[in-house]
């Protein structure tokens, strides 16, 4: 056999689908691409149309085959109403990435109502509700990955984790608990662990060169993370190759949560 072959029967993902919250910014921008060009035709799921359009304009000059859904996940008739379009693009997924998030870093005695719901239910309960509409259908057809994204936050408290780091903590708990439901069905769930990596999301803190070089400093590899270091990591754990990894949390973090 030769090592194409090998490889390509290990990470492959020719013929899958998948679907991909918040894939048009970031990390799940770069997850996007990642499974798009190891063969899964992806389906990206944010609010704003413009850059999904891009998004999938810039997949189709590459080969791949994408569509998208504009929809707030923030809301439960949303996430219901996304699931439905999703899986009409190109069938149901094998694949769920939930990479759409907010953080908000008000201090608790200032955090509103308002804010705590929101980072719950796009952060845990968005990731929940799609999980449970599509992994029914993995287990039934006997293959899945979910895939969540969390953060150092669920593990340790700083600058201000807040009802973020609540939501991520719970996310990860849901990792477990679906593992335990559906791997014995062929259908894994795992989360991956950023550290802090330079993307729109955390803008502010990126503008500040002096908070930028003192968090690269707390991490081995000696940079911040970058969004193109999720490729391998998602490629893997949306694989055959990761048939037997599930529940797990995997860190891909230059070292930042073991320094
Ligand atoms: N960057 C980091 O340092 C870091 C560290 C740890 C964890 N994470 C986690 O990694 C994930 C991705 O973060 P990122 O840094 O890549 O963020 P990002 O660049 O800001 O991207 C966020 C994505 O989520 C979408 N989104 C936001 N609100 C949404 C809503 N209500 N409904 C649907 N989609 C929505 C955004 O598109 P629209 O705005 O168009 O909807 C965008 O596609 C998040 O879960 C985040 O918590 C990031």
């Amino acid at each position: 056999m030769t090592s194409a072959a090998y490889l390509s029967g290990l990470f492959s993902l020719d013929g899958r689908v998948a679907v991909v919250t918040g894939g048009s910014s970031g990390i799940g921008r770069a997850i996007t691409e990642a499974l798009a060009r190891a063969g899964a035709s992806v389906v990206v799921v944010a609010r704003g149309k413009e850059a999904l359009e891009a998004t999938c304009a810039q997949l189709a000059e590459l080969g791949c085959r994408a569509g998208w859904v504009s929809a707030d996940l923030s809301r439960r008739d949303g996430v219901r109403a996304a699931a439905e379009e999703a899986a009409g693009v190109f069938g149901e997924p094998d694949i769920l990435v939930n990479s759409a998030g907010v953080n908000l870093r008000p201090p608790f005695s200032e955090l509103s109502d308002e804010d705590w719901d929101l980072t719950l239910a796009l952060n845990l309960q968005a990731p929940h509700l799609l999980s449970r509409r599509f992994g029914p259908g993995m287990a039934e057809r006997g293959f899945g990955r979910i895939i969540h994204i969390s953060s150092q936050q669920a593990h340790r408290a700083f600058v201000r984790s807040g009802a973020y780091g609540v939501s991520k903590g719970a996310l990860e708990s849901l990792a477990r608990s679906q593992a335990e439901e559906w791997s014995p069905h062929g259908v894994t769930a795992n989360t991956l662990v950023p550290g802090f990596v330079m993307t729109p999301l955390n803008a502010r803190l990126s503008s500040d060169p002096e908070k930028v070089a003192a968090l690269a400093a707390r991490t081995m590899v000696g940079r911040n993370g970058l969004a193109e270091d999720f490729a391998g990591a998602a490629v893997f754990l949306a694989s055959r190759a990761s048939g037997y990894v599930t529940g797990q949390s995997l860190f891909v973090d230059g070292g930042f949560s073991v320094h």
